[in-house]
């Protein structure tokens, strides 16, 4: 941890072609060799460099990896037959999942963190529209602009807290919400994504729920270690939503592959079960998310904001 901060704070000030950069990116694949997440080895726009951007596009086995995952959150999507849609693909990367999407005849967009991706997504001319920005500062996109979202191994990248003032749980409501607003209601967004442990999975699916998704995992092959994937499906403005079926479960009994949530489990109760509708916060999200999706004129807060009447008469 504290070599990833010191070489990631060290090649803020260096430049990319001297010495010092080559011994951090070495000492980078060292640290690589002895543990396998990724994460865990340098911030994500320092980790896809421009080496490894290219061994990542360039390796046949982690193509068809990408791809089978990125075409599996396609059918997740459940999107309209025979209509092409508008997907947002986040942590678009080179461009492997948004091929995917334009095979099946879909228009999309694709934000990512990493220029050296980027770069090599231009360089393959995909189709979709390319742009460079961090998702846990949020997106700009105008409400209801996509008619779904996809992202493939990208979402866990935002439990780890890679600057001073990173902290996951914010950077991952910020990016729920503004990815909320920018959905069309109605609409799913879907993502593939390995959490490390169980906590990080309970912080990705509270903050979702906290920015007024719902929805829930699906874990497809869940009794092999190699072909288990976990989709974590989020339904923007649908109260309900039936979790679509896992994959490769068989008959077994006992294996859950489906966890789902709805927004009246948690929104509307605290810890205690007590019901927090029409309390301070409750209120104040409620504008929020009202603004955010632009609907009509919203008072701003203010001290009186949810404060009980004295019940005097006047
Ligand atoms: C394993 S790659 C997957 C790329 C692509 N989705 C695919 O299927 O080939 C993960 C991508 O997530 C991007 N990423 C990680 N953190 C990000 C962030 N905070 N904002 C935007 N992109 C991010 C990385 O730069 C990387 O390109």
């Amino acid at each position: 941890m504290f070599l990833r901060k010191l070489t990631y704070l060290s090649s803020k000030l260096i430049s990319k072609r001297s010495p010092n950069f080559q011994n951090i990116r070495r000492q980078y694949r060292l640290t690589m060799a002895s543990n396998r997440r990724p994460e865990h080895t340098a911030p994500p726009e320092i980790f896809y460099n421009d080496d490894e951007a290219r061994k990542y596009t360039s390796n046949t086995r982690m193509i068809e990896i990408q791809m089978t995952m990125s075409e599996r959150a396609i059918e997740l999507l459940a999107l309209p037959e025979d209509t092409p849609s508008f997907i947002l693909d986040i942590g678009c990367g080179s461009g492997l999942s948004g091929e995917a999407l334009t095979e099946q005849g879909h228009h999309w967009v694709g934000m990512d963190i990493s220029s050296s991706m980027l770069d090599i997504a231009i360089e393959r001319e995909v189709d979709g529209d390319v742009c460079l920005a961090d998702m846990g500062q949020g997106m700009f996109f105008k409400p209801g602009t996509f008619d779904g979202a996809i992202s493939i191994s990208a979402l866990q990248w935002l439990c780890n807290a890679d600057k001073k003032s990173h902290h996951p749980p914010k950077r991952l409501y910020k990016f729920f919400c503004t990815l909320y607003g920018a959905l069309r209601r109605g609409s799913k967004a879907v993502f593939q994504f390995y959490p490390e442990n169980p906590s990080q999975l309970e912080l990705i699916t509270s903050q979702a729920m906290r920015a007024g998704f719902t929805g829930g995992l699906v874990v497809d092959f869940p009794n092999s270690t190699r072909a288990k994937k976990m989709f974590l499906c989020l339904f923007a403005g649908v109260s309900n939503p039936t979790l679509p079926k896992a994959l490769g479960t068989g008959n077994q009994r006992g294996v859950a592959t489906q966890a789902s949530f709805t927004d009246s489990r948690m929104r509307y109760r605290n810890m205690k079960g007590k019901s927090v509708k029409k309390s301070r916060e409750w209120i104040k999200e409620k504008k929020e998310r009202r603004r955010r999706q632009g609907k009509g004129e919203v008072r701003p807060d203010s001290k009186y904001t949810g404060r009980k009447r004295s019940g005097k008469a006047f």
